[in-house]
């Protein structure tokens, strides 16, 4: 009876606890909340003018690296999130290599901003091959 009681006390703890978790994540920031940005989203907020591969390449030209590495983790947070949608075009074992691609080298963006390496930011920003995958499956 105790033991049932303790096992009960247990599970409500824990039941509270993973709702003030979910809570705090989606009051923290909208954009890390469990919604997945679809590809439409993902390419605009990265790649458009205004978007993070430009300001990342700004602010490392003025070695502003506190803003380089905003949008290089917000790219990253992307580019994880990238091959969790399914495309249309194109083959998914392709889909599947060229997101895991695209995850690895937004990675390489961060890895270079905290190293404050200009050329590795380079050079991890063009290792992105757009042509790539849009012929793929755009
Ligand atoms: C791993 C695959 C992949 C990579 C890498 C990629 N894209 Fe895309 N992109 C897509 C797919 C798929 C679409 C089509 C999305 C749709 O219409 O649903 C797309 C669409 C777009 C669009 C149109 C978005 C819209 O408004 O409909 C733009 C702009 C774009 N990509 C820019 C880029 C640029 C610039 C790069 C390189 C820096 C890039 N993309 C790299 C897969 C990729």
């Amino acid at each position: 009876m105790v033991r049932k009681i303790t096992r009960l006390a247990i599970c409500f703890a824990a039941g509270l606890f993973a709702i003030t978790l979910g809570v705090g994540a989606f009051a923290a920031d909208d954009k890390k909340a469990d919604k997945v940005l679809d590809v439409e989203e993902i390419m605009k907020a990265g790649h458009s003018k205004n978007g993070y591969i430009n300001k990342i390449k700004t602010a490392t030209k003025g070695e502003k690296w506190e803003d380089a590495a905003k949008s290089a983790d917000a790219l990253k947070v992307n580019g994880e999130m990238l091959g969790k949608n399914k495309v249309e075009k194109g083959e998914a074992d392709s889909w599947k290599k060229l997101s895991d691609k695209y995850a690895k080298s937004t990675a390489a963006v961060v890895t270079a901003v905290e190293k404050k390496d200009a050329a590795a930011v380079t050079k991890a920003l063009g290792s992105i091959s757009c042509k790539e995958c849009h012929d793929a499956h755009k």
